[in-house]
């Protein structure tokens, strides 16, 4: 049986901090959108790194960016120099793929990101690369069958060394499928997490232990 990790899809300081001084993820992903919705760009990442690590994260994610082969690798390179917890982020293009074969052949930890097709996957993992993201919401968005498609990744990916790790990922429901599906590695808002730990009948027999407990 293999251990379920969960991320914080976020660069919001509070809620990250929070999960992580609560000890409920490992890691934190990021990417340029959800930087840009804190008002920070990629300047922002050695802060969030240290600030990140330092509360316990074992693995932070940031996506490299450039419009060509060699600017986008440098922004890898840049990234992977954060430290040892750092993961690079590389988007499944044909500037993004090449760019991802060449960070993983330099023993950088690479997910693949916005994977959309099982071919995707699996060129993912045969370049070597330690994560694919797979958007669930964005695939049913799109009309597609997401939870259908990622089990279909799972089977394929099973047995080698890439592990989806699967974004855009709506509520508590929809974790408990994918890990039904096989997925161990999930990444979600901070209130996704957050409601994922509560239940109404858990907070009244609390209610109770606790009268009990004072009388
Ligand atoms: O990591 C991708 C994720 O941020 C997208 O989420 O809900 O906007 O599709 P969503």
């Amino acid at each position: 049986m293999s251990r379920i990790f969960l991320y914080a899809d976020s660069a919001d300081r509070e809620a990250v901090g929070g999960l992580l001084g609560d000890r409920l993820i490992h890691g934190v992903t990021t990417n340029p959108t959800i930087l840009r919705r804190e008002g920070l760009g990629a300047e922002a990442a050695a802060d969030l790194y240290a600030e990140w690590t330092g509360r316990g994260a074992a693995e932070v994610f940031f996506q490299a960016s450039g419009a060509d082969v060699t600017s986008m690798e440098a922004s890898g390179l840049r990234i992977a120099q954060l430290g040892s917890n750092a993961v690079v982020k590389v988007p499944a293009t044909a500037i993004g793929f090449p760019v991802a074969a060449r960070l993983a052949a330099a023993d950088v930890p690479v997910l693949v990101t916005a994977v959309y097709s099982s071919a995707q996957a699996v060129t993912a993992a045969a370049i070597g690369a330690r994560y694919i993201a797979p958007y669930l919401g964005r695939l049913d968005d799109a009309g597609v069958d997401g939870l259908a498609l990622v089990r279909e990744m799972v089977t394929l990916l099973s047995g080698t060394e890439t592990h989806p790790l699967v974004a855009s990922v709506r509520s508590p429901e929809r974790i408990v499928e994918l890990v039904a599906s096989g997925v161990r590695h999930v990444t979600a808002a901070p209130t996704v997490l957050r409601a994922a730990l509560l239940h109404d009948a858990s907070d009244a027999a609390a209610a109770v232990f606790e009268r009990d407990a004072t009388v």
